[in-house]
């Protein structure tokens, strides 16, 4: 095939994607994908804890886990899934009806592994996952994606099509630096972002707030992009009983610091939306369809 046979490929193939996007439902979600550089910060509980947070304030809330072929989600609430992200991808089967349900009735579904299949899939299967996705989108107040630690290509259109990113750091040289060239990585494919950092493990507020102002000036000397504080979480030995026992912590505790932290990232969250005007010009679906393209 010559040069100019691939691009009118391409196009059409491009074509073809546009014309397939769900045109049905409309986006209510707001969509959060929680990240981070270095693994083990406690994104997965921050996540977790956060969801059921936004529940007691009366949302309706999905936990999508995203951390493809380590997820643990459920786990941490100690239930187990069979039904995965994946078979939408694959199966063609319903989001909806795929759904686990948690603690408190909240909604999740875990990842699976091999989600490079969104890379490649065929008209047919990218409208059907699409258009589940998109009647998700339409059903719930928030969606929380959890994702893998650093950044891997499969998650990367997941995590740029979200409204907000929440990276979780905490207060070591180490986490912080990784946080650091997550971002870079980020806002070198993308720059215009909404990302917030939350820094998990602190003795007290203080030592969130240095943190944060270490990784937002080096972010904003280096890479000139401004990132929120979204608040600090409490170290807080619940934290790994609660692992233990696989009841989340803010279910297990709902008054100790790393909940009550919590519930003051999902008041952020919340506040945010109250106050905010709609901004946002593409649907989810949008800007996850548009970054697949760019990778076609
Ligand atoms: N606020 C906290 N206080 C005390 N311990 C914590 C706190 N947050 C996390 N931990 C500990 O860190 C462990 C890892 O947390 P978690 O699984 O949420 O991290 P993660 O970022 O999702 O990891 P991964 O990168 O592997 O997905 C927990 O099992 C717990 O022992
Ligand atoms: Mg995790």
């Amino acid at each position: 095939m010559n040069r100019y046979d691939q691009a009118a490929t391409l196009r059409a193939k491009m074509e073809k994607r546009q014309r397939v996007l769900p045109m049905v439902y409309s986006q209510k979600a707001k969509t959060l994908a929680v990240i981070s550089g270095k693994g083990g910060v406690g994104k997965s509980n921050i996540t977790l804890n956060m969801a059921l947070a936004l529940q007691d304030k009366g949302k309706k809330v999905l936990l999508i886990d995203l951390d493809i072929g380590m997820g643990n989600i459920d786990i941490l609430m100690g239930n187990l899934s069979s039904s995965t992200i994946i078979d939408v991808l694959t199966d063609r089967k319903p989001l909806m009806q795929l759904l686990s349900v948690g603690p408190k009735g909240l909604r999740y579904i875990s990842g699976g592994t091999g989600l490079d299949v969104i890379f490649q899939l065929d008209q047919r299967k990218w409208a059907f996952f699409a258009n589940e996705l998109s009647h998700a989108l339409s059903q719930f107040d928030y969606v929380l994606f959890d994702m893998g630690a650093g950044l891997s290509k499969d998650q990367l259109p997941f995590i740029l099509s979200a409204e907000d990113i929440l990276i979780i750091t905490t207060p070591e040289p180490t986490a912080i630096m990784d946080a650091y060239s997550a971002v870079k990585h980020l806002v070198l494919t993308e720059n215009k972002l909404s990302m917030r950092v939350a820094v998990n493990r602190c003795r007290d507020q203080k030592e969130g707030l240095d943190a944060f102002t270490r990784l937002s000036r080096t972010i904003h000397m280096f890479l000139d992009v401004q990132v929120q504080f979204a608040g600090s979480v409490s170290d807080d030995p619940i934290v790994s009983k609660a692992v233990v026992e696989q009841v989340p912590f803010f279910i297990k505790s709902p008054q100790a610091k790393a909940s009550r932290s919590v519930r003051l990232l999902a008041d952020a969250l919340f506040e945010r939306e109250e106050t905010r005007h709609k901004v946002e010009k593409q649907t989810f679906i949008e800007k996850l369809s548009s970054f697949l393209m760019r990778r076609a």
